[in-house]
């Protein structure tokens, strides 16, 4: 291809990460990493390593565990090596050799490093003069280089920077071994034309300009980051950063699917192309928003629910008889498949897998992909007019959220995190047995249930009422089983699919209520999610799967505290 490669770098997990209410585990990490991998990411931002030992330990484990991957990107047009495994450091030795030590196991591995260059910044949040700065960028790109060849420097809140000082703060990045400089328009202020003209003028005005890759980072402030990232690669910028559905600080990131698309659309617009697997882009998408629990608006460009609606009779006649009258991109290109032939009871095997396969979800391992065809089964028996995509999308968020049960003499997880909200990949400790729940207008709503508890192979039955409808009587009878208080921090309800019979998804976001004066927002939170014809007993689930994380990250603590102390337990 004649034109020059677009590398797109996904945050993902380290900016998308900072969104408000998002906490991800250390397993939804490494599943999200290793679908931006399949997907054809060049760059893995898998997070900042010195933040917390969990953040270390989840890059690590992205850098050993989908660092080599090379599962989708080889063939034509695809990317032909494993994707980079960057970690971000301020510019502390202390920061870099941490995300050094995270990143070296991937055998491409970056160390992104930044440093604010705004005069506000300067002033106000680091009190260190412009002189400082450069030098403080000198010694630590210098530091980094000699860690790790591959360094990335950015000049943060660069977009309101004076662009003299940025030119000079940015040579010195490049003479130290920058061997790419991403300018962020940290607060999404800028305008397109503003944006496009800084890269431009940075590209011309620095010294060694021609020897590192130029990069964008926009965030959405203003709803321009799309635009502002398309600006900077019209005016040579050849790494864009941005996040799966554009989650991230504030407003968020530029979104991955916009950018990628665009410039898929317009080959003649933008002078570049990318290696990403465009017909992935839906079902990734639709697996960070099942794991972070932040929903994707239904006419969010691309991936929302009606971006290839069309309502109106004249569009949908349109449609019919050209598809190009209102299409502008084909469904299936992003994999969003509209034909959307339902799988019935008599579906086997064979058409289950070719489905997922064209849904994007080719890689399920063997046991992820009986366990989603036990449930299409089941689903298939009870659902007269078929199973469609919408539910299969949800059948497999489902079985993705829930881990396998192991045997009960199984031994902890040897990689148990101790820190955050991550936790060792282990079974769940309770399981739903039974549950009647009462409710109507007019009457107080009650719910029993009996839990089987795992641990100790026993079933554990209570019951409560509630003045709040039966999901808080549910969600009170499972806290007294468990033994545990709990704050129910977000509860979200969809369809799957139309129809009377569509599945119910469910997910919850929780955390343990904070004892008296201690700070609420400390505690770790937990997300669960689970499908259901009966929405009841799919809110009955999430919450259950959300209460197992809680209680899997706890042992996890309490081993880590013994461990620490040498005790064998
Ligand atoms: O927005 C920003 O400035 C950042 C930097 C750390 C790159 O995220
Ligand atoms: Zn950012």
């Amino acid at each position: 291809m004649s034109t020059d490669k677009l590398i797109i770098f996904d945050t993902t997990l380290r900016d998308g990460e900072q969104s408000p209410g998002v906490t991800l585990s250390t397993d939804e990490k490494v599943e999200i990493a290793r679908q931006l991998s399949r997907l054809g990411v060049d760059v893995i931002e898998a997070g900042f390593p010195v933040a917390s030992p969990g953040d270390f330990n989840a890059v690590k484990l992205i850098a050993q565990e989908v660092g080599p991957l090379m599962e989708g990107r080889e063939g034509e047009g695809r990317v032909g090596a494993p994707a980079v495994i960057c970690g971000l450091a301020r510019c502390t030795r202390n920061d870099i050799q941490t995300a050094f030590d995270a990143v070296k196991y991937a055998p491409r591995h970056r160390i992104h490093l930044f440093l604010a260059t705004s005069d506000i910044h300067l002033e106000y949040k680091l009190k260190i003069t412009r002189a400082e700065c450069t030098q403080q960028i000198e010694e630590m790109v210098g530091f980094a280089k000699s860690l790790c060849a591959d360094v990335e420097f950015s000049p943060e809140d660069g977009g309101r920077s004076d662009r003299e000082f940025l030119t000079k703060a940015l040579a010195v990045a490049i003479r130290a071994g920058a061997t790419t400089l991403n300018i962020p328009d940290t607060v999404g202020y800028n305008t397109p034309q503003e944006y496009g003209d800084l890269i431009r003028y940075l590209r011309e005005k620095t010294e060694g300009a021609d020897s590192v890759v130029w990069s964008t980072h926009c965030h959405n402030d203003l709803g321009l980051a799309t635009a502002n990232s398309l600006a900077g690669v019209s005016n040579g910028a050849r790494q864009v950063e941005v996040a799966v559905n554009g989650i991230g600080e504030r407003a968020g990131n530029t979104s991955l699917e916009e950018v990628v698309m665009n410039v898929h659309t317009h080959p003649h617009a933008y002078p570049v192309h990318h290696t990403i697997n465009t017909r992935l882009l839906f079902s990734t998408s639709r697996m960070v928003e099942d794991l972070s629990g932040m929903a994707v608006q239904p006419n969010k460009a691309i991936v929302g629910r009606n971006a290839f609606l069309h309502e109106s009779g004249i569009h949908q006649d349109g449609v019919l008889k050209n598809k190009q009258t209102y299409e502008i991109i084909r469904p299936e290109d992003v994999g969003v498949t509209t034909n959307n032939i339902a799988l019935g009871k008599h579906s086997g095997r064979h058409a289950f897998r070719i489905k997922l396969d064209d849904l994007g979800y080719a890689s399920l391992s063997d046991a992820q992909f009986q366990s989603a065809f036990t449930k299409f089964k089941a689903l298939a028996d009870s659902k007269k007019s078929g199973v469609t995509d919408g539910d299969i999308h949800a059948l497999i968020a489902d079985v993705r959220s829930t881990p396998a049960r192991a045997s009960a003499s199984e031994p902890p997880a040897e990689n148990a995190d101790a820190q955050g909200a991550s936790e060792p990949p282990s079974s769940p400790r309770y399981e739903l047995k039974h549950m009647q729940v009462f409710t109507g207008v007019g009457i107080t709503p009650t719910a029993t249930i009996s839990l089987l508890d795992a641990s100790q192979n026993t079933v554990k039955t209570d019951a409560a009422l509630a003045q709040n409808g039966p999901i808080e009587a549910i969600y009170s009878v499972i806290q007294r089983i468990v033994g545990i208080d709990i704050d129910l921090l977000n509860f979200n309800i969809s369809a799957t699919s139309e129809g009377q019979d569509t599945l119910g998804k469910v997910s919850v976001r929780i955390a343990r209520s904070a004892t008296a004066g201690a700070d609420a927002d400390a505690e770790p939170k937990f997300t669960g999610l689970a499908t259901n014809v009966d929405i009841i007993t799919a809110s009955a689930n999430a919450y259950l799967a959300a209460v197992n994380r809680l209680i899997s990250h706890d042992a996890a603590n309490t081993r880590a505290a013994h461990k620490d102390r040498n005790v064998d337990i």
